[in-house]
């Protein structure tokens, strides 16, 4: 089966001259539908970077991207976009929410700044509420939430328009372990009913061993 995410002999650097540094170093790899990943490394391995690239943020690399057996790479900027849209959801450690949004409104971003109508969304929109414990809080701004329940608004909203691949930066960077364990109960959750597949950055051991495969990666390279 054609793998949902496949990275080709990807490297990247930052700078020029005496600032030229290295942080991709030829990466392969190749995530398959419903698989839960957790890509680990030392801090300035490369992760982030690598997300950002398979995630379509960073467009300026060496080598090539694949989503669902479409290439990425050198695709036209709202062709990707649209694919992007459709295809992968992206949660990060800082939630990114919108402060003067309503829970609900926030989930619902996305498919607005797509240009969809929310209406046909309203079912799902019940259902992620739901998943994600905020039916009650659905009308509070972010600021009326924790940190765990706002992490929670930023996982609903890259799940409502059901992604089929979900990059998180460590998602649970900046909370405590009931949260924690919470967020990761959900992925668990979304990963076995809905067969999202995931790809998580995380520094926890504990964290990574929610999913099923670990990815290590060292100085730009895949160890293992
Ligand atoms: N925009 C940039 N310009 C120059 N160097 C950068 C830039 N972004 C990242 N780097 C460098 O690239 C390397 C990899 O960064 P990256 O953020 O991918 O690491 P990481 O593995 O996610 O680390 P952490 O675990 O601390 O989040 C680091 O040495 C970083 O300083
Ligand atoms: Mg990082």
């Amino acid at each position: 089966m054609e793998p949902i995410l496949k990275v080709e002999h990807v490297s990247k650097a930052f700078g020029k001259g005496e600032a030229y540094l290295k942080v991709l170093d030829d990466v392969s790899l190749e995530i398959h539908k419903g698989e839960f990943a957790s890509l680990m490394g030392p801090s300035g391995s490369g992760k982030s970077t690598l997300l950002y690239i398979i995630g379509g943020l960073d467009i300026d690399y060496e080598g090539s991207v694949y989503i669902g057996g479409q290439k990425m790479t050198g695709m036209k900027d709202e062709e990707q976009s649209a694919l992007r849209l459709a295809k992968i959801g992206f949660i990060f450690q800082f939630y990114n929410l919108v402060q003067n949004l309503s829970v609900e409104d926030n989930i619902l971003l996305p498919i607005k700044m797509a240009g969809k109508h929310v209406d046909g969304y309203q079912e799902k929109l019940e259902e992620i509420l739901d998943i994600t414990g905020l039916t009650t809080k659905r009308k509070n701004k972010p600021a009326e939430l924790s940190g765990g329940q706002q992490q929670r608004v930023s996982i609903a909203r890259a799940v409502l328009a059901e992604p089929e691949l979900l990059l998180a930066d460590e998602p649970t960077g900046n909370l405590d372990s009931k949260s924690t364990t919470e967020i990761m109960e959900l992925f668990k959750r979304l990963n076995d009913e809905k067969g999202i597949t995931f790809l998580q950055v995380t520094h926890s051991k504990d964290t990574a061993d929610y999913g099923k495969r670990i990815i290590q990666l060292d100085s730009g390279k895949v160890i293992g």
